[in-house]
């Protein structure tokens, strides 16, 4: 029985799309099928069902190759399902599905629209800004960000407030999904103080889609289950779980991934002519405050920012795909940024394909497992972007090629073993395609 649905999994996970005809149609299709009454993306059929928030800013970029309307509607959908205080839901439940968990039922929240109580890393303001850099149709670009514009700071407000309270210019994450990597290794530590004796029961529905190894370990998501709880124990008060939570992180990625949405955000509202002098003041004090605090996530032995564990007061050390958002961030400068990008160059030479999210030669590298060593069509993206913006460029044409040819030969999947190539995870993923259509296609003619 076991090996039956094991046999089934195996060829459900054949990609649908390998593109054997024109990748641009192929991944224009993919996006167009996960499309939702023309106003979200989902990521995937079954496995995630719903509107995911920085999928959903990636698959915009792939909308707006095709189809800006469409692409400002994906995040104009986002932003209506903001919470009052700023937050913007990490998923969105437009619709009842019964193939992920956890749904509506265990968040608990009493909205029309029922999302979830956390967030995820904060693109919106880059992807808002990569779009309006390449719009056609100025006019339609310059009258959504009018809406926009004031919502997105409202959100890196947020998170300014709510999660550095004590203004050190590092922001934390409350729970793994909220930095999108969800079972680094970063987080073993941190997760292993998370007790988990007393979650209520679950099933997963993950692994009736995908093979088990790929995704998170049981006791990861135990320990997810476990803070999920707490949360909603405390009506996610966000201000008020801040002191409590045993998992409280300033992970490097998402820290990367905001100090680049404020230096966007900053530039749109000047670009458009915004008038709110105060707005700008507060976003460039921010990222003053950040260019100084990020110092504390720099480990030397690892020759990249690392994340902070902001419980225990001590930096991991462990670098990830996420620590080489600094260039990204224009956070690692001079000798810094030249470390980085010897770190990722050491790291693509010993990997296949790049990037992995971790490299090769660490114990902790897990081919196949999510976040513990595949590759993701986003990071590289984000990645090259910094290589490309700091002067790297042989890096960055490695990268560019690798991704291209990953999705040309496997198709449009999740993520990708770094050493085989291999298609992993989901199938027919939108921010796969979405990449491909934005970025990596440039690579793969
Ligand atoms: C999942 O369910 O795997 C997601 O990453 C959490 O949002």
């Amino acid at each position: 029985m076991l090996r039956r649905k094991r046999r089934l999994l195996l060829q459900r996970r054949k990609p649908i799309n390998a593109p054997s005809g024109d990748p641009d149609d192929a991944a224009r299709g993919i996006l167009i099928a996960n499309s939702r009454g023309g106003r979200y993306t989902i990521p995937a059929k079954r496995l995630y069902p719903f509107q995911w928030n920085w999928d959903s800013c990636f698959s915009a970029l792939g909308w707006s190759t095709f189809d800006e309307a469409r692409a400002w509607e994906e995040l104009r959908t986002l932003f209506a399902h903001q919470w009052p205080g700023g937050m913007v839901p990490h998923i969105i439940f437009h619709e009842r599905h019964d193939t992920y968990f956890p749904g509506p039922d265990v968040w608990r929240l009493k909205q029309e629209v029922p999302t979830s109580g956390i967030t995820q890393p904060p693109v919106a303001a880059s992807v808002a800004r990569f779009i309006y850099e390449r719009a056609k149709d100025r006019e339609m670009a310059r009258d959504m960000l009018a809406r926009l514009l004031p919502r997105i700071f409202l959100y890196h407000h947020w998170y300014h407030h709510q999660r550095d309270p004590g203004k050190t210019g590092l922001v934390a994450i409350y729970h793994p999904w909220e930095s999108g990597r969800d079972n680094s290794p970063e987080w073993d530590a941190a997760l292993a103080a998370v007790p988990a004796d007393k979650v209520t029961p679950y099933k997963r529905r993950d692994i009736d889609h995908v093979l088990a190894e790929h995704r998170p370990s049981q006791d990861d998501y135990n320990r997810y289950m476990a803070l999920v709880e707490l949360f909603r124990s405390h009506d996610y008060d966000h201000g008020a779980i801040y002191p409590l939570t045993p998992f409280r992180m300033a992970d490097a990625g998402v820290n990367f991934m905001l100090m680049r949405a404020n230096r966007d955000l900053l530039w749109l509202l000047e670009e458009t002519g915004s008038a709110d002098g105060a707005a700008r003041a507060e976003i460039a004090k921010w990222i003053a405050r950040q260019e100084e605090a990020f110092e504390s996530l720099w480990d030397e032995n690892a020759g990249a920012y690392c994340s902070l564990d902001l419980v225990a007061g001590r930096n991991t050390g462990i670098a990830t795909s996420g620590s080489f958002l600094s260039l990204y961030a224009g956070a690692a400068r001079g000798g810094r940024a030249e470390r980085v990008a010897g770190t990722v160059e050491r790291w693509i030479s010993e990997s296949k394909f790049s990037v992995p999210t971790i490299v090769p030669s660490d114990v902790l590298f897990d081919r196949m497992r999510y976040w513990r060593g595949p590759i993701w069509a986003i990071m590289n993206f984000m990645v090259a972007t910094g290589l490309r913006e700091s002067g790297y460029y042989a890096a960055l044409q490695r990268i560019g090629e690798d991704t291209a040819v990953l999705i040309r030969t496997n198709g449009f999947q999740e993520y990708f073993d770094p050493l085989s190539g291999a298609g992993l995870g989901g199938a027919d993923f939108s921010w796969t395609a979405a990449m491909w259509l934005f970025w990596a296609r440039e690579f793969g003619r």
